[in-house]
């Protein structure tokens, strides 16, 4: 495994692969982010990783200086997993001094997140755009895990004509159901189990989805009236939203599906989680 900093050592060795599958990450890499990097060796000639806490995408309020990080774990479980190259940039590697150029997304990235978070998603597009023209990948690989994530690099690679397959891979989970993020490190002991809360909201959906159940308005009450019953769960949205578009619905077309999100504080962590209401 071949681990590199510069943009000039990335040259050197990417140039050294065949087709390269590409997993961005920033880091403090669980079995979600593993899940990636085993599907990325599976489906071509080398798996690269880069690890980078993007400061770009960090609101002024947000967790950027406190983003766990564990630089020595992740080049372990990388290396056991196979995989060939690994881009460790520094903020001048990625952002060269004067930087001043950014895809801003259009209107995938205003909503859900985006509305919570102003210009998180233009720090997005533009880290991955930079990461996809120096590492030229054939295929890149995102967790479902942050759909709207999916949704807006899907659109900027269709947008501006990326030559990269943009892979979407599902939501690796904890035994009891809790979606596998690095932010779960912060919650306490006392909140991990009302963490639980946001997949059990999700999967009641579903099961009233697969009943029948068409009214998006019902859909997001069934999800409301589960995250009340948990007294440390601070709801920020419950969404039942157009799948590609991310707009919220009134009904939902049993032959398109939505797309059910939410995003709850529990403790400190602020959590997000989503489902696919699969059409039928
Ligand atoms: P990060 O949060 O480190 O996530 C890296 C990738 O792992 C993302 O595609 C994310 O969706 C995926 N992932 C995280 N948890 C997962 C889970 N439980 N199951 C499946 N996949 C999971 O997302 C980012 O970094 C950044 O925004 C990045 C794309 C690297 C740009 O800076």
């Amino acid at each position: 495994m071949k681990v590199v900093t510069t943009r000039e050592e990335l040259r050197t060795a990417r140039a050294a692969l065949g087709g390269v599958g590409l997993v961005p990450t920033m880091g403090f890499l669980h079995d979600g982010h593993l899940s990636l990097v085993s599907r990325a060796k599976a489906e071509n000639a080398a798996a690269a990783v880069s690890i980078f806490v993007n400061p770009t995408q960090f609101g002024p309020t947000e967790d950027l200086e406190a983003y766990p990080r564990d630089l020595d774990h992740d080049l372990d479980v990388l290396e056991r997993a196979g995989t060939d190259l690994v881009w460790t940039p520094r903020v001048e590697d990625v952002y060269p001094a004067g930087f001043d150029t950014y895809v801003t997304p259009g209107g995938v990235a205003d909503v859900l997140e985006g509305a919570r978070r102003p210009g998180h998603f233009r720090g997005v597009a533009t880290v991955v755009s930079i990461l996809f023209h120096l590492v030229a990948p054939q295929r890149a690989y995102f967790g479902q895990k942050d759909a709207q994530q999916v949704a807006v690099i899907r659109q900027m690679v269709r947008d501006l004509g990326l030559p990269v397959e943009v892979v979407a891979c599902p939501i690796v989970r904890e035994q009891d159901g809790l979606a596998m993020s690095s932010r779960n490190t912060y919650l306490s002991d006392e909140d991990r189990p009302a963490a639980l809360v946001l997949s059990r909201a999700l999967r009641a959906a579903d099961r009233a989805w697969t009943a029948g159940e068409r009214d998006a308005d019902a859909l997001r009450a069934i999800m409301r009236g589960i995250l009340a019953e948990e007294p440390r769960a601070q709801v920020d949205y419950v969404s039942v939203a157009d799948p590609g578009s991310l707009t919220e619905l009134s009904t939902v077309d049993a032959a398109v599906g939505a797309l059910a999100s939410l995003a709850v504080r529990v403790g400190r962590p602020r959590l997000i989680d989503n489902l696919v209401l699969a059409p039928r």
